[in-house]
């Protein structure tokens, strides 16, 4: 099938590589023509494990191909729209410039039965909007909504097997035409043994949202769970244990530390309150104002701790904050918890050097006046407390023996609990975790 996918971001980019692994002749477009140029040049403009080798191996079938130039999107079947839709500057909601620009741009190039199909996050009642838009200028030509779930760090097995596949559709039926070639696309999957939902345009929307709200629910849940612990001397990390082994809560998203940051979960929860109170219904969603107070509470706690560690005051104290990526295995920084504490330390006195194995080019920009280290060693040098907010594996696996003799304060807050408490403590370290005793 000949697909044409539309914003190569973290989802897009994915998006194309792998829909040309599925056997798909596939074009990337963005306006970006930097991007452009790395993807056509098989590199991938962010760090995703495995991206750049399956966009090597998929360009050399000759099934992937990258442009600028809307005009190629002419002669695919099905169009996927990948752009961003970030928090709007000042307010909640969410900025849909990026979609409306890229459904527009693409009318003129619709032919009869060609599927648009949306996999941005959007508040609901986007898609319905665009459905309208689009057969106005294209009655034969439909839209769907098919929301994406992929996690960044595994955006690729996430994409080649998802654990669900929903497709939203104007009258939610089966019978829908667009539901058949959809399947197509994902043959490969369906075969796999991935279930698939259909069901109207709001439903498809909300999917994404609610889960999405649900996740940051837990996080903050186990959070709140933390600041008990914190106050009544208990461990949280145990307490998520245990609860987890009820099925039917879970142990996966109960891990207490530092919150949730990244490009997704704080900008849709806020994105669904700003539309809940559009539509009435805003009572529906004040948990999550109490969700987000929660994760932001996280970062000041965490500036408190590490002023404790110090002595009660950060002024000129050396502190070195291992990581700054959202989460491991990512070069995101965007809402970075890690990077907006390091920001804060600094703030307020400290002398703070920051390293992060991947996303130190990317956090230099979003904060020029931190002190950057590449490399783990220097940045110890010399640290009078050791802060891990991201839980990278060359962190978690740091020896504390040698990591003594590097730094000059054995002090080390661990913001993701994440080391073994038992050893850091028996080769000297005062240990900070996030509701543990
Ligand atoms: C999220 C959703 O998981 C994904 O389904 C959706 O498509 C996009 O948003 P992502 O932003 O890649 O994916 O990150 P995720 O793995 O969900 O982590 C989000 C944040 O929560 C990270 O900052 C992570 O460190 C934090 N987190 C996660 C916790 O603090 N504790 C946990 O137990 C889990």
């Amino acid at each position: 099938m000949r697909i044409s996918v539309i914003g190569c971001g973290y989802l897009g980019a994915v998006h194309a590589a792998c829909m040309a692994k599925l056997g798909h002749d596939v074009v990337g477009i963005d306006i970006d023509d930097g991007k452009i140029s790395e993807l056509a040049a098989s590199r991938a403009p962010f760090f995703e494990p495995g991206l750049k080798e399956l966009l090597g191996e998929v360009q050399e079938t000759g099934r992937l191909s990258f442009t600028t130039d809307m005009a190629a999107a002419a002669g695919s079947t099905v169009h996927f729209i990948c752009v961003g839709t970030p928090q709007k500057k000042g307010e909640n909601g969410a900025d849909l410039t990026f979609v409306d620009s890229a459904v527009n741009a693409l009318l003129p190039y619709l032919s009869a039965n060609d599927l648009v199909v949306g996999k941005s996050t959007v508040p609901v009642g986007t898609a319905a909007r665009l459905a309208t838009t689009v057969q106005q200028s294209a009655p034969a030509a439909y839209l769907l909504w098919n929301p994406e779930f992929l996690r960044e760090g595994h955006a690729v097995s996430d994409t080649l097997h998802p654990d669900r596949l929903v497709y939203g559709v104007t009258d939610g039926s089966e019978d829908h035409p667009a539901v058949q070639v959809l399947d197509q696309v994902y043959a490969t999957s369906l075969q796999g043994g991935t279930p698939r939902l259909v069901t109207d345009l709001p439903t498809a929307e909300l999917v994404k949202t609610a889960a999405n709200s649900f996740l940051a629910t837990k996080i903050s849940f186990i959070n709140a769970m933390a600041e008990l612990c914190d106050a009544a001397g208990a461990d949280v990390t145990l307490l998520a244990d245990a609860i987890g082994m009820d099925d039917r809560i879970g142990r996966k998203f109960l891990n207490a530390g530092i919150g949730f940051g990244g490009g997704c979960l704080p900008k849709d929860i806020r994105a669904f309150m700003a539309r809940a109170g559009e539509l009435g219904a805003d009572q529906a969603l004040t948990f999550l104002r109490e969700v987000d107070a929660i994760n932001m509470r996280r970062r000041t706690r965490v500036v408190e701790l590490a002023r404790e560690l110090c002595g009660g005051s950060l002024l000129g104290q050396r502190i070195t904050v291992m990581g700054a990526a959202f989460k491991p295995e990512s070069d995101d920084v965007r809402d970075s918890p890690a990077l907006s504490i390091a920001a804060q330390l600094q703030l307020q006195g400290a002398v703070v050097t920051v390293t992060d194995p991947k996303a130190l080019a990317n956090a230099a920009r979003r904060f020029p006046e931190l002190h950057y280290e590449e490399s783990t060693d220097a940045a110890l040098q010399g640290a009078d407390a050791l802060l891990l907010l991201t839980e990278w594996r060359e962190y978690r696996d740091l020896d504390p023996h040698e990591t003594l003799k590097q730094v000059s304060g054995a002090r080390i807050l661990d913001g993701r609990n994440v080391l073994d408490i038992d050893k850091w403590r028996a080769a000297g370290w005062i240990y900070r975790g996030l509701g543990r005793p």
